[in-house]
């Protein structure tokens, strides 16, 4: 008999039922939880936290029921116990397993039902036939793709470790992104606590969602309300700072958007921006030039976006521009105000999506006025105890933030 198709229409597409890490956040970005047979890589720097979050994650799961297999390559059983131990996550139904021998790790995890592997990290673990050493390309992508052949074929969420380091020199799981279902990558700064989970790809949900953690003592904490890190500790409002009502995902997120204005001791101004892109700092200026009459071309700009933030969002052109405009004349925003809309190139101001999450945000947050496109306005209406501000255009913005 040759192959039998199926009718499209014949095809149960029922939700995919998923298992929940008992973690909130790390579900939220997962789209619900692990999705049985999926193969899931988490990569961020060595020193991040990867290791710490999967083993509360893996504790977790076991609490709640079947117990999970975590492979390390990297650190003994004591290590981890240790480790465990100070995460308050030593549960019983976590099986540990010093191994780096991808054959040997598949024969332990097809020895027992578990309800997820961990395999910490895809550069340490290597195939005894291969011809390179584990964390070379070819071994990194030969062990992800057993492991894949493993998660499919029993069902067992399986969930691949990676560092990489912002140059990219660790090329190994950039290779793997189009074998597995989902690639998250965990994020943060060095010098804050806050780190966050975002998810880069994802077959089974929502991709650029967001999850936000605090590093502690005594491993991550979740952040409910990621706002309240980002708005930092804003008592009064500054020249050079608007707060963006970002979106990252599904989920707001309230942002300060700082910028510096001063006259260049060089020829070339410099510009610098932190946590936003660089030649979408250098166009708005350009806009600002041209169209706000702001005479930028003499002045250094930085731009950072406080506590580590970073946005891509269109949405985050005006509070850029208000940020700048701000700095640049020495005139802080109006108290409690928040900002969002993109900003064209002939200083036309653009509706963007998500306009009632952004102000629900703000609302509950305690601000008082939003400044947003005239497009966004009718959305405004049902939100009564926030004042609204549509603009048009860059000028009408600079108006409108000038009268404070
Ligand atoms: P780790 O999970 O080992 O990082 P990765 O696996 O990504 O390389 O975490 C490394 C850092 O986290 C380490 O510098 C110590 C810190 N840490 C805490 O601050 N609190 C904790 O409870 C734990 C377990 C680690
Ligand atoms: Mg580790």
């Amino acid at each position: 008999m040759g192959p039998s198709p199926v009718s499209l229409s014949g095809v149960d597409a029922s939700e995919t039922p998923r298992v929940p890490t008992g973690l909130p956040e790390v579900d939220r970005v997962l789209g619900g939880g692990l999705v049985p047979g999926s193969v899931v890589l988490l990569g961020g720097e060595p020193g991040i936290g990867k290791s710490t979050l999967l083993l509360q994650v893996a504790a977790r799961l076991a609490t709640a029921g079947s117990p999970v297999l975590y492979v390390s390559a990297e650190e003994s059983a004591k290590q981890i116990k240790m480790r465990a131990d100070r995460l308050g996550a030593s549960s019983a139904g976590v099986f540990l397993l010093p191994e780096t021998s991808v054959d040997r790790i598949l024969e332990a995890a097809a020895s027992a039902r578990y309800s997820a592997v961990v395999i910490d990290s895809i550069q340490t673990i290597a195939s005894p036939e291969g011809v390179s050493g584990a964390g070379s390309v070819s071994q990194v992508r030969e062990c992800a793709a057993r492991l894949t052949v493993f998660a499919k074929t029993t069902g067992v969420p399986v969930v691949l470790i990676g560092h990489v380091t912002k140059d990219g020199s660790l090329a190994g799981p950039k290779t793997l992104e189009h074998l597995v279902d989902a690639v998250l990558s965990f994020e943060g700064e060095r010098f804050h606590a806050h780190r966050v989970i975002r998810a880069l790809k994802n077959r089974f949900g929502p991709a650029h969602e967001l999850g936000v953690f605090e590093m502690t003592g005594t491993g991550l904490v979740e952040v409910r309300n990621p706002s309240s890190i980002y708005l930092g500790n804003r008592t009064v409002s500054r020249p050079g700072a608007a707060v963006l009502a970002g979106v990252e995902g599904t989920r707001p997120l309230l942002v300060e958007v700082q910028a510096l204005t001063v006259v260049s001791k060089f020829g070339m101004p410099r510009r610098t921006a932190i946590g936003f892109d660089a030649t979408r700092l250098a166009l708005l200026l350009a806009v600002l030039e041209r169209h706000g009459g702001l005479s930028l071309s003499g002045h250094d700009v930085f731009l950072n976006l406080a506590g580590g933030a970073e946005s891509e969002e269109p949405a985050a052109d005006l509070a850029v521009v208000a940020a700048v405009a701000g700095s640049y004349r020495n005139r802080a925003l109006p108290p409690e105000t928040a900002l969002f809309g993109e900003v064209g190139l002939l200083g036309e101001v653009r509706a963007v999506t998500d306009a009632a999450i952004r102000m629900k945000e703000a609302l509950s947050l305690g601000f008082k006025r939003v400044v947003l496109p005239a497009g966004n306005a009718a959305e405004a209406a049902s939100f009564p105890d926030l004042e609204a501000v549509p603009v048009k255009s860059v000028e009408e913005l600079l108006v409108e933030i000038g009268r404070a």
